[in-house]
């Protein structure tokens, strides 16, 4: 085995080791409750939500259609077998959480089978919408479901053909923190930290109002949206940060001044640790042609360029989550934050200097060790925003 293949394997016993795996670890659902209905269900009279949400992560995060979490799942199970150990999946409760089967899931009784439809829906209409509460957890959360299946909303018409009931989560965006309030592996290292690092309410960003109506023979012109975009969504990446050049020249050097201000309502990037963004300067002479560039081949060359959280265990520093005591190094932009970063780039024969931010899903070496398929998103270099400048 390889260096590499042993790291992971131990660090993968450290996830199975966090406590996940504990039974009775599941969304609380109450006795003899209505049971979940498929998303389907509700396309005939919602048919603009339907497709909305079909196409967002939320519709996509189970295994069989997020190739990304599979890889990493798929390591996670076989590292565990490697060890002798029945491989659990308790990523369900976040990215398959109707499966019907989900103490099993998380117990290891049970493997995620892709014929069942339950896994299959990722988060869909009936879970959303039937959150009682938020159950408070120390790695993470978990709901509470209604028992009689009512559908939940801030402002109900009152005109629907199913039960509908009042709910403050849905207009504040508690709602979400079941989910996307914290993730903490098992020496309480914060992985994913949500809950600190944004405290707006995530519905006005992630749930806008858009033409259509929500309902066929709806009076109502518009409805909210429920494509929920984030990091894979090119649009939404463009409403997270402010770009700004400065250029001073002086006999010696064009000294640039780049500015740069997260307008998101979190941490950016947000939330998962493999993203990654950072800036990419260059200057062009009359031509056109680059002579000048902050890095050649690897972010990693201009280290005040980078934005990115790591872990550490021990002095060790780079660690993959689940390995981590603490965090090692956190240069993300704050939210609200403002910063800048200053250049010295040569004085002769420059006419422009263009600066962008770049973001990735996923660093290059998350890929690698993670074996995620290099699909023309996962891989991608999104352009977050890009100005060039004449000197
Ligand atoms: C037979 C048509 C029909 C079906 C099927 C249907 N709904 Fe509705 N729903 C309505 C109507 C009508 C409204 C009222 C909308 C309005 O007045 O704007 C509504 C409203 C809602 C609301 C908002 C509450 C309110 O009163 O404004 C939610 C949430 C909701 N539906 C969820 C669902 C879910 C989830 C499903 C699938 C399990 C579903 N609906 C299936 C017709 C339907
Ligand atoms: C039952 C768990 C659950 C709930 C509830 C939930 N989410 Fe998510 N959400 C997820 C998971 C899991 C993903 C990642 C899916 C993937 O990438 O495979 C995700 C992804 C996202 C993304 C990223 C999309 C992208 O392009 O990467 C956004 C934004 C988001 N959720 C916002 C919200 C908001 C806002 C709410 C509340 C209205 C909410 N979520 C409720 C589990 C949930
Ligand atoms: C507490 C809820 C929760 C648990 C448990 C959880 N995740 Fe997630 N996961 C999320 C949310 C929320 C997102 C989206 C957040 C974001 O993109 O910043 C996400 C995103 C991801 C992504 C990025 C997917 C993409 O396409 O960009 C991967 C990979 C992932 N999770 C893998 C896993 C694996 C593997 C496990 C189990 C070992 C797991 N997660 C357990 C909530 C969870
Ligand atoms: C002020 C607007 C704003 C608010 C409020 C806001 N977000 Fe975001 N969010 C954004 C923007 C812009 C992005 C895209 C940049 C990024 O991915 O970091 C984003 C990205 C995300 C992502 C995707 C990260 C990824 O890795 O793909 C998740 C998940 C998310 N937000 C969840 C939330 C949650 C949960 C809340 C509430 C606690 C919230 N957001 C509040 C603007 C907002
Ligand atoms: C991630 C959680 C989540 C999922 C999944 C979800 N919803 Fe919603 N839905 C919400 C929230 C939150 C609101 C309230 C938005 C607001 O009022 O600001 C809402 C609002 C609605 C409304 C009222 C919309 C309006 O503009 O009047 C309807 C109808 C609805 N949802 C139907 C559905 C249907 C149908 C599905 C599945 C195709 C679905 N929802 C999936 C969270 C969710």
């Amino acid at each position: 085995m390889t260096t590499r293949g042993a790291m992971l394997r131990v660090f993968f016993i450290f996830i199975f080791l966090a406590g996940f795996t504990l039974p009775g670890l599941a969304h609380q659902i109450p006795d003899g409750a209505e049971k979940l209905t498929k998303s389907e269900d509700c396309a005939g009279c919602h048919a603009a939500i339907y497709s909305e949400w079909k196409a967002s992560m939320h519709a996509n995060s189970s295994p069989f259609k997020d190739n990304a979490h599979n890889a990493v799942r798929l390591k996670f199970a076989s590292s565990m077998q490697q060890a002798g150990i029945t491989p659990s999946y308790h990523c369900g409760n976040c990215h398959t959480p109707m499966a019907d089967n989900l103490p099993d899931l998380m117990s290891g009784k049970s493997q995620p089978d892709s014929n069942n439809w339950t896994l299959n829906e990722g988060t869909g209409c009936t879970f959303c919408h039937r959150i009682e509460a938020v159950i408070s957890g120390k790695e993470f959360n978990q709901y509470l479901l209604n028992k009689d299946g009512s559908f939940n909303s801030p402002n109900p018409s009152g005109k629907a053909p199913h039960k509908t009931t009042k709910s403050a989560l849905f207009a504040n965006g508690e709602v979400c923190m079941g989910c996307h309030s914290h993730m903490l592996n098992d020496k309480g290292a914060p992985i994913c930290v949500m809950n600190e690092e944004g405290t707006s309410n995530c519905i006005t960003c992630h749930m806008t109002k858009i033409d259509g109506s929500p309902v066929a023979g709806s009076s109502k012109k518009t409805h909210f949206s429920h494509a929920l975009p984030g990091g894979h969504d090119i649009e939404m990446l463009s409403k997270s940060v402010s770009l700004d050049i400065h250029v001073d020249t002086t006999a010696m050097a064009n000294n640039v001044t780049v500015t740069l201000k997260n307008i998101s309502g979190h941490t950016f990037p947000s939330t998962m640790p493999m993203r990654i963004a950072f800036l990419k300067l260059t200057a062009e002479d009359a031509n056109g042609k680059v002579v000048w560039s902050n890095t050649k081949e690897s972010p990693m060359e201009d280290m005040q360029s980078l934005l990115v959280k790591t872990f550490k265990a021990g002095e060790e520093k780079g660690v993959p989550p689940w390995k981590a005591e603490t965090v090692a190094m956190d240069t993300r932009l704050k939210k609200g934050e403002e910063r800048t970063l200053t250049y010295a780039v040569p004085a002769e024969n420059i006419k422009t200097i263009s600066a962008s931010l770049v973001y990735r899903l996923f660093a290059p070496a998350a890929m690698k060790m993670m074996e995620i398929p290099a699909d023309g998103k996962n891989d991608k270099n999104y352009i977050v925003i890009t100005k060039k400048m004449a000197l």
